[in-house]
C-alpha cells in the first residue's frame, strides 16, 4: 500500500468503532478527510457530527451530514482525527494543519479518541515534526522567548496563517520531547498560549496504523 492508500484503509477501520445513534467528533487534515468520505457511506446510521475545524465542517455539509455546534450537543461517543506524529503511548503531536484547539476540545468532549494515521507518522520519540502553539497576537513575542527559555527549540511564526479562532500559530522546531505530559503541562502554564499540539495529558486510546501490509490496531 502507497500512503494515499494506508490513509484510506485506516479511514475506513475507523468506521468500525462508530456508535449508531449519536454524535460523532470528527478531526482535520488528509487523513480525516478520508474519513468524511467514509462517513458519507453510513451517514443515515448516526445522528450527526461536531468537527474540528470550518474546512470539516464544510466537507461533511457537503455530504449531508449534518454538523452541529459543540454547545448543542449533550456529548459525543467517539471522536476520529489524524496525528502529525505519534510515540507508542499514543501521545500525539497534531496541529499540522492549524485546528488543535479545536481538536482539543472536541477530543476533551468525546468518550473515545481513535486516532487514524499512516505509519510514517509513529516515531520513538516526538518533536521532529515541528510542535504547534497557538498564541494570542498580542502575546507571540512573549510566548517566544518563555518557550526557549523553558523548554527549549526554536519558535518560529507560521507565516501568512491564521487559525479559526483568529489567533496565530508558533510551531517550535528542533524540540526532542522526552517527558510528552511535562512539556504539555509547561506549555499550558504560558501566558497567551490558547493551546499546544501534544496531546500526551489525554492521549488517543485508539490508534489505527496504516502500514503496507494492513491496519495495526494500538491500544
Ligand atoms: C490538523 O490540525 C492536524 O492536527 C492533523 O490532524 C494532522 O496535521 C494530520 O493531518 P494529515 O492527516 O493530513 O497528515
Amino acid at each position: 500500500m502507497n500512503q494515499d492508500e494506508m490513509k484510506q484503509a485506516v479511514a475506513r477501520a475507523a468506521i468500525e468503532y462508530v456508535v449508531p445513534g449519536t454524535i460523532i467528533g470528527v478531526g482535520t487534515g488528509s487523513t480525516a478527510n478520508c474519513f468524511i468520505d467514509e462517513l458519507a457511506k453510513i451517514k443515515g446510521k448516526i445522528e450527526g457530527t461536531v468537527a474540528s475545524s470550518v474546512a470539516s465542517a464544510e466537507r461533511l455539509k457537503g455530504h449531508g451530514i449534518p454538523v452541529f455546534d459543540l454547545n448543542a450537543v449533550d456529548g459525543i461517543s467517539v471522536y476520529i482525527d489524524g496525528a502529525d506524529e505519534t510515540n507508542k503511548h499514543l501521545h500525539l503531536v497534531k496541529g499540522g494543519g492549524g485546528a488543535l484547539t479545536r481538536e482539543k476540545i472536541v477530543a476533551a468532549a468525546s468518550d473515545k479518541f481513535v486516532c487514524i494515521a499512516d505509519e510514517s507518522k509513529l516515531v520513538d520519540r516526538l518533536g521532529k515534526f515541528p510542535l504547534p502553539v497557538e498564541v494570542i497576537p498580542m502575546a507571540r513575542s512573549l510566548v517566544a522567548r518563555e518557550i526557549i527559555k523553558k523548554i527549549g527549540g526554536e519558535p518560529v511564526l507560521r507565516e501568512g496563517f491564521t487559525t479559526d479562532n483568529g489567533n496565530i500559530i508558533l510551531d517550535i522546531h528542533n524540540l526532542d520531547i522526552m517527558e510528552p505530559v511535562k512539556t504539555e503541562e509547561i506549555l499550558n502554564g504560558i501566558t497567551g498560549v490558547v493551546t499546544n499540539g501534544l496531546f500526551a495529558i489525554k492521549p488517543a486510546n485508539i490508534l489505527l496504523l496504516g502500514c503496507q501490509d494492513g491496519v495495526r490496531t494500538l491500544e
